[in-house]
């Protein structure tokens, strides 16, 4: 019996003010919510590597006095076959399916990490693992980072700038696209779109041409190509490298003039730099930029975004 209590995406949050709001008093009383997950265990599922997110989502668990059980899927358990129907006379010993029924009789939250692979945009915008686990699992499934979305990482931001924003000043927030050597999903500058939009600032994207996110995403959004123009009077500059959608998973361009330099800092409003990490230092931004960024502060926030969103979850299962 799949759970309907998720965390997926923003269409999982009530109220985004007061979340951000329940995770700055968690911060300040870090373990006032510790007799919230006792006796329960959360399963983090990974398809793909984390520095972060492993790290503070297990923190997190421990926060709400929670355990944890953690799957590297690669290195520790079976091939898995994702297939419907298929025959499995080739290297995969377990089928998805029946791997996460039996994941979620161990736990009471099933979170899982699971990168699109660029090779088809529909495969890959069809959130197909997600889906699977939100299908099969008997408990809440939490997206620890998906094909198209990393929500808990978009929730830090939002807290972030909350924390960071000049009072009674509405800020201008610029998701700009950096270059970066290797073809990267879009599942970040999604989210931190659809979770700007849902928070009270002014939200502009600058990216070359070809680098347009989806349209259900971007509805609403100006998008100048002039990464200069975008900077004027920004008060934060959100930097993140994707391939395109448009022509599904290219890299279009590595045009070292969109690296963000103290030069282009310059034409802000004294914004604050954003990242989500990991960075390529002097590609997509450089050294002096991060240096003087609060990146760090992000990072940090993943912590009490992870802890309040899984709050959340357990308090609808209750
Ligand atoms: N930002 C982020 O999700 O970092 P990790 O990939 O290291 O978890």
């Amino acid at each position: 019996m799949s759970s309907t209590a998720k965390f997926t995406n923003i269409t999982d949050v009530n109220n985004l003010n007061a979340w951000i709001e329940e995770a700055r008093y968690l911060k300040r009383n870090p373990h006032i919510f510790k007799k919230v997950g006792a006796g329960k265990c959360i399963g983090l599922v990974f398809f793909n590597p984390s520095l972060r997110t492993r790290m503070s989502s297990q923190r997190a668990a421990q926060l709400l006095g929670m355990d944890t059980i953690v799957l590297n899927v690669g290195s520790d358990g079976w091939n898995l076959e994702m297939s419907d129907g298929a025959v499995m006379d080739q290297g995969a010993q377990e089928h998805i399916k029946d791997a996460i029924q039996v994941m979620s009789q161990y736990c009471d939250l099933l979170a899982v990490r699971a990168f699109a692979d660029l090779k088809n945009r529909e495969e890959d915008y069809s959130e197909r693992i997600l889906n699977d686990f939100i299908k099969y699992s008997d408990v809440p499934v939490i997206s620890l980072e998906s094909a198209t979305g990393h929500p808990l990482q978009a929730f830090a931001d939002m807290i972030t700038i909350e924390e960071q924003r000049a009072e009674g000043r509405r800020p201008k927030v610029v998701l700009t696209w950096a270059p970066h050597p290797r073809a990267l999903p879009q599942a970040v500058a999604n989210s931190f779109v659809e979770w700007v939009k849902a928070s009270d600032a002014d939200l502009v994207i600058t990216n070359p041409e070809g680098y347009d996110l989806a349209k259900e995403v971007t509805e609403g959004v100006k998008v100048e190509y002039d990464q200069d123009k975008a900077f004027a009077d920004a008060d934060f500059i959100y930097a993140k490298n994707w391939s395109s959608y448009e022509e599904y998973g290219k890299i279009l361009s590595t045009d070292s003039a969109w690296q963000v330099t103290s030069e282009k800092m310059a034409l802000t409003n004294n914004a604050k730099f954003m990242h989500c990490l990991p960075i390529r230092r002097n590609v997509v931004a450089s050294d002096e930029v991060i240096d003087n960024s609060i990146v760090i502060k992000q990072a940090e926030n993943r912590l009490f975004a992870a802890a309040v969103a899984f709050k959340k979850v357990l308090e609808q299962i209750e």
